[in-house]
């Protein structure tokens, strides 16, 4: 991989990456590494220690935070907004215009991604949703509407199907959340920081 340098560091980008896709007025944090075939378009801000995959595609004012992995093939529209350790499958994509059509006006509806969450390859994210913190999205699922934090949720539309613990982990499939989870979700970060502390 080539090495970039950016403010504050350096990023790396695969050696086939035509940099023409990178736009210039994109914002890309150190020790991220980009694939080649991504395309990452004005305005948009990438955090440090990223990978964003071969083909990815990241639109205008995009926000993705730092430590997160964007696998090949992904789809970040205009108004999505993820905080630092969001994981996105292979073809993930987002929307963004709830009521789409080809003509008349466009409304933007923004998705939030909450710290550590992560999105099942091919699944679709309709847009105006949260995702919370450390939630975790089945592969192929369609989420509709906000989803509570450490939840699971599969399908078309997706339903939550249990709770699952920082490392992702299944640790329930009751309705109600498990009592261990309180303290994670008071403070996901602290929970990824200790989790990733314990297994260096
Ligand atoms: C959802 C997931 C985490 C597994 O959860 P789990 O509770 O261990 O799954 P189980 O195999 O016990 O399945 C529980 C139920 O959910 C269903 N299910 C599991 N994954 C599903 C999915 N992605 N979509 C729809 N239904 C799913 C199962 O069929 C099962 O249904 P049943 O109880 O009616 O038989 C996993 O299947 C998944 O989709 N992981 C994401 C993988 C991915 O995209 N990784 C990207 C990196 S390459």
């Amino acid at each position: 991989m080539h090495q970039i340098k950016c403010l504050g560091g350096v990023y790396y980008i695969d050696h086939d990456l035509d940099m023409k896709n990178i736009d210039e007025s994109s914002s890309i944090g150190p020790e991220t590494k980009i694939w080649n075939g991504a395309k990452i378009y004005s305005g948009a801000k990438i955090g440090s220690h990223c990978v964003i995959g071969a083909g990815v595609h990241i639109e205008n004012d995009v926000s993705v935070g730092d430590y997160c992995k964007v696998q090949r093939g992904v789809t970040l529209y205009r108004g999505v907004d993820a905080d630092d350790y969001v994981f996105f499958g292979p073809n993930a994509t987002t929307t963004n215009d709830r009521n789409p059509r080809a003509f008349g006006e466009w409304k933007l509806s923004k998705s939030k991604f909450e710290i550590g969450s992560s999105i099942g390859a091919n699944a679709t994210i309709v847009a105006g949703t949260k995702i919370g913190a450390l939630a975790l999205v089945g592969a192929g699922s369609v989420v509709v509407r906000d989803i509570e934090p450490c939840s699971l949720y599969v399908g078309n539309p997706a339903k939550r199907i249990g709770w699952v613990d920082v490392a992702g982990n299944v640790i329930s499939h009751d309705d109600i959340m498990p009592e261990g989870l309180m303290q994670v979700i008071s403070d996901p970060r602290g929970a990824i920081e200790k989790y990733l502390e314990s297994n260096k």
